[in-house]
């Protein structure tokens, strides 16, 4: 599985990456999760220590290496387009519980069409992992849809979009469906997190523009009263059933 998880601030994205992460870890699968927010969520709601985290460096930090990969330390402002990514995931990926965790941090943009190494060098990481076989990747998006239009995620090939069961989020969440689209990425559908009937559900779907509900998930009192992403219990259970869902979509 390849996908991408996207949504509104505060949809719960970092939530369901994390559990899905974990989801497919207890099938066997090999995990890379990607932290793409620039605010780093990730690695605490799969549960990596605190002082493990604060000693851990963004990739797009690593100015020197990346400007090294890129080529850009030999020549000025022409640098290499298809750089040397295969060892990072080795040298920088954490391990934590089974699953390898890759920080991101932030990639500067001084417009669309980002031509500078730090992306140059994350995009091509990504494309290399996307195309790995025998390895599922689950990447977590910031708000918005910044890292489309950066490219960061257009080799991720799927793309789950998060939404609340309200009619302003559904509108956005179609909205972000629409743009995806012209991105050509792939869309298994929505998740409508924090659902609490299946009226709310009918409501809902005619405003979503024809975009599927892949699956809703409840909302657990142990998911919100928790960091770290709970090992067990019912909105656990409903991301069980979500992967199964987009394994069969093919995701
Ligand atoms: N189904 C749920 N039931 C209860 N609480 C939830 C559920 N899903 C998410 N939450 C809680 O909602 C809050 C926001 O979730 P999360 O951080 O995953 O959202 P996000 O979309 O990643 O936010 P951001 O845009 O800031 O990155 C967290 O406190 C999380 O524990
Ligand atoms: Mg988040």
């Amino acid at each position: 599985m390849k996908i991408a998880i996207a949504g509104k601030g505060g949809v719960g994205k970092t939530t369901l990456s994390a559990s899905l992460a974990r989801s497919l870890c207890k099938q066997g699968e090999r995990v890379v999760a990607i932290d793409a927010d620039p605010n780093n969520c990730l690695g605490r709601a799969l549960g990596v220590p605190e002082d493990v985290l604060a000693g851990l460096t963004p990739l797009s930090e690593m100015k020197e290496m990346l400007a090294e990969r890129a080529g850009t330390n030999v020549g000025g402002s022409f640098f290499n387009i298809a750089p040397e990514v295969e060892d990072l995931l080795d040298k920088f990926g954490l391990e934590h519980d089974g699953i390898t965790l890759l920080v991101m941090g932030t990639v500067d943009e001084p417009g669309a069409g980002c031509v500078c190494p730090e992306s140059a060098v994350l995009k091509a990481l990504v494309r290399h992992l996307v195309g790995l076989p025998d390895l599922s990747v689950i990447m977590d998006m910031e708000a918005g849809l910044e890292h489309l239009g950066r490219g960061t995620a257009q080799y991720i090939g799927a793309l789950l979009i998060v939404s609340l069961p309200t009619s302003a989020a559904a509108r956005t969440a179609a909205r972000l469906a629409r743009l995806a689209r012209g991105l050509r990425l792939r869309i298994p559908g929505v998740v409508m997190n924090g659902v609490s009937s299946s009226a709310e559900l009918e409501r809902l779907r005619e405003l979503l523009d024809g975009l599927e509900i892949v699956a809703s998930l409840p909302r657990d009192e142990s998911v919100s009263g928790s960091e770290v992403v709970p090992e067990s219990g019912v909105y656990v259970e409903a991301v069980e059933r979500l992967r199964e869902e987009l394994s069969k979509w093919g995701a």
